[in-house]
């Protein structure tokens, strides 16, 4: 059920000039003194919306606000964002996605937070998460394939975020084209933008619940100086802040599409395409560090199990397998 805020949104950002009092008492079903009190509220979160006497209500401004219903108004999904779980701040929203999914939450909720005080990374490592500037969300899902199969969602994570980024370039005619370093960091001008971690509650045939967290450098201004050469945000290349709210509800559309794709034969063969096509590996050489074994070579692509395919000096062909496995450009971070 959308909230009468979120109504509210809505009806506000597709208007071009003023709506009235009367009108949205009509659209809501709600008084008069209901709609005041919802612009009121909505002030003071940050929107700046005019009234004017015989005209009515006006968004002047849409400031990068983020919470549940700016996200529930901007979401265009059937099942991907289903439920909104916003938090100002947590401890990682991957921890709080888990604990929901403990409690019986549905596939397909989404928990968001403005900062996190424990941000996960890959491999243990802990994921920067300053307030007001990155979008830190987890996407709960209860998928009905082999959990050997479940590296591959991560991948069409990737994938939906690297094309909403691009579709925002594209849109302002920037002519950067948005990477991915397999399997899952999304880069920008050979610099890292997006950080995704899995993570999952199986049995040997089953999974119970999977939970996708996404990291994203959106309109961080200044990275630490041993982050410069290897971390960007969309603001540093774009020179402008962008709507979060906005980029997570493409975001959760690109998936829901893609997924649908995925779905049909649990594997990657319907993406490959557009996966090679951002990949910022091929035939790029690489160093593979996988527990107990390290070598080097050239990535040919990835097969429709989601395997890096990376060939070696004697021309074998292995296939890295997205677990615990880092890989690294011999000669830069990409
Ligand atoms: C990486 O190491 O590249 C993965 C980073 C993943 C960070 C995101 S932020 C939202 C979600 N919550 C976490 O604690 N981690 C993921």
């Amino acid at each position: 059920m959308e909230s009468t805020k979120t109504k509210i949104l809505k009806l506000l950002r597709s208007e071009k000039g003023y709506l009235s009092g009367q009108e949205l008492c009509e659209k809501l079903g709600v008084s008069r003194t209901a709609v005041w009190k919802y612009m009121k509220q909505l002030k003071e979160e940050g929107y700046q919306i005019q009234a004017v006497q015989n005209k009515g209500y006006c968004l002047v401004d849409v400031p990068d606000v983020l919470g549940e219903s700016e996200i529930k108004s901007r979401l265009t999904t059937k099942w991907a964002g289903k439920e909104v779980y916003f938090q100002e701040e947590t401890d990682s929203t991957n921890t709080q996605a888990k604990k929901l999914a403990e409690e019986g939450a549905v596939s397909g909720t989404l928990v968001v937070a403005d900062c996190q005080k424990k941000g996960k990374g890959r491999r243990g490592r802990v994921w920067e998460s300053p307030k007001g500037s990155s979008v830190y969300m987890t996407l709960l899902m209860r998928p009905d394939i082999l959990p050997q199969r479940a590296s591959m969602l991560t991948l069409v994570m990737g994938l939906s975020v690297a094309q909403a980024v691009q579709k925002i370039l594209d849109s302002e005619k920037c002519t950067q084209k948005v990477q991915i370093k397999w399997p899952n960091d999304v880069v920008l001008n050979r610099k890292k933008l997006v950080g995704i971690l899995t993570e999952m509650s199986a049995q040997i045939d089953y999974i119970e619940y999977l939970v996708i967290g996404v990291g994203i450098n959106v309109n961080t201004g200044e990275f630490p100086e041993e982050l410069q050469d290897k971390a960007t945000s969309l603001q540093a290349e774009l020179g402008h802040s962008v709507n979060r709210a906005e980029l997570i509800a493409q975001i959760m559309k690109r998936f829901e599409d893609n997924y649908a794709i995925f779905e049909k034969t649990q594997d990657l063969s319907g993406l490959l395409e557009e996966y090679e096509a951002v990949s910022a590996n091929c035939q790029q050489p690489v160093k593979v560090l996988e527990p107990g074994k390290e070598y080097t070579g050239i990535a040919r692509g990835i097969n429709k199990m989601g395997e890096l395919l990376v060939e070696r000096e004697d021309h074998r062909i292995e296939q890295v397998y997205a677990g615990e496995v880092s890989v690294r450009g011999l000669y830069s971070y990409v």
